[in-house]
């Protein structure tokens, strides 16, 4: 893969490329692939080294303050984060209430917006302290918010948070509605873990944005939850999952085996000059190895083996026919939908997860800050001069 940037540099001005592909605006010591290019690193450590080890809590910390933490650390951190998961103002459920039965990713957004109107003091402050606590806040939260939205839309009901269960275990007990198991609720939290940075990706990228004006850590959040809905991005792991259950209903009624019947399949999509949802990355170009952590918790969960099947066989598929990964959103598509989460709260799990990396991302930004205001090339007409309606709309 050529790392080549394909700037110029015209009137002082430097022409980047579309997508700013290979372009770097900042430095960044949270997440990023490392100097040799071979490993994303979570504040020094491998991705998946650290998805497939931490806690929810732990890799916040990490996040948040450079170091895994120790004990008492460690019980500050779990303390804050299931204390505050419980302390939502009920406005918010009754504001949420009124919501109507719209993608779950708008209840986030709407809800961290509304979250700042009450968490936010009048006078946004700059200090480290300051800043983390209301990032422990959205962090705790978030879920809930998501969680209440879905349930209060769907079952006219909330589950409400228990600060006694682990972050993740409680998280997944509101989305489905039912206690999960250590290994169910394991497997969602190395998720969570996995889905926590990746160094600028778009939605990190509009956090950044956002707090480089100096905004508030809730706008900035609404704006990271609006740039992952995209398809592209954290939307990828819904219509992954659509993909292959349609795939599996075809395959029934054709009377073929799944991981068969899956290269018929992809090579039609591809045909039609379709994408395959869950393929590709922007940096990695020949393995994501946040797969393979999520891989080992499918294999132990309902079907694992035979989901395994069906996705190497499509992985099979695609990088012969277009040297293309599978990403994180394939893998996680399926242990989702293994852990009876519904398919429209996939997206909101992936925010669930990167809102730690998003908060760390803008207290990094906000204290040491330029805006980010990049310039255009405008090339559209000149030299237009106003008309009234009679005079320009004559026939
Ligand atoms: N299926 C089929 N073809 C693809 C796919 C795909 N999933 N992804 C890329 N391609 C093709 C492109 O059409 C392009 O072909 P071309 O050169 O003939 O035009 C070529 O592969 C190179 O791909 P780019 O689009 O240049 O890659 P880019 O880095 O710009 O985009 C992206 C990366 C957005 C992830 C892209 O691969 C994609 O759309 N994938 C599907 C959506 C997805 O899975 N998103 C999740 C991303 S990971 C995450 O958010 C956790």
């Amino acid at each position: 893969m050529s790392n080549q940037v394909e700037c110029k540099v015209e009137n002082g001005y430097i022409i980047a490329p579309k997508g700013l592909k290979n372009v770097v605006p900042d430095v960044t010591y949270i997440s990023g692939v490392d100097p040799k290019g071979e490993h994303t690193i979570y504040r020094g450590y491998t991705i998946d080294d650290i998805g497939a080890n931490a806690s929810f809590y732990e890799a916040t910390w990490l996040f948040h303050k450079g170091e895994l933490p120790c004990d008492e650390e460690l019980k500050e951190i779990k303390k804050k984060i299931d204390t505050y998961r419980g302390q939502i103002p009920e406005k918010i459920f009754d504001a949420l209430k009124l919501v109507p039965k719209a993608h779950p990713m708008y209840y986030g957004a709407f809800g961290v917006t509304l979250l700042g109107q009450y968490n936010a003091p009048d006078e946004w402050r700059f200090d480290e302290d300051f800043l983390f606590e209301h990032a422990l806040r959205l962090i705790a939260q978030l879920p809930v918010i998501f969680a209440a939205g879905w349930n209060l839309a769907h079952h006219g009901t909330i589950i409400r948070p228990d600060p006694n269960l682990d972050h993740a275990k409680d998280v997944l007990r509101m989305i489905i509605r039912r206690m999960p198991s250590d290994l169910e609720a394991r497997a969602f939290e190395s998720s969570l873990v996995l889905y926590m940075d990746h160094g600028f990706n778009a939605s990190t990228f509009t956090t950044r944005v956002i707090a480089s004006t100096l905004s508030d850590m809730y706008s900035a959040i609404a704006g990271g939850i609006g740039a992952l809905k995209g398809p592209l991005h954290g939307g990828a792991n819904e219509k992954a999952l659509v993909m292959l259950l349609e795939a599996k209903k075809l395959a029934e009624e054709k009377g073929k085996p799944l991981e068969e019947y899956i290269e018929e399949y992809i090579l039609e999509k591809l045909a039609k000059k379709e994408k395959i949802m869950g393929f590709g990355h922007r940096v990695y170009k020949i393995h994501d190895p946040r797969t393979d952590v999520a891989a080992k918790y499918i294999q132990q969960l309902p079907e694992g083996e035979y989901w395994l099947k069906v996705l190497k066989k499509a992985e099979e598929v695609m990088w012969r026919e277009k040297k293309l990964p599978a990403n994180i959103d394939f893998y996680t598509a399926i242990l989702y939908y293994q852990l009876g989460i519904p398919i429209p709260m996939f997206t909101p799990v992936f925010a669930m997860g990167r809102i730690v990396g998003w908060t760390a991302h803008y207290i990094e930004q906000v204290l040491n800050n330029k805006i980010i205001r990049p310039s255009e090339k405008y090339v559209g007409p000149v030299g237009k001069k106003y008309q009234p309606l009679e005079a320009r709309c004559k026939k």
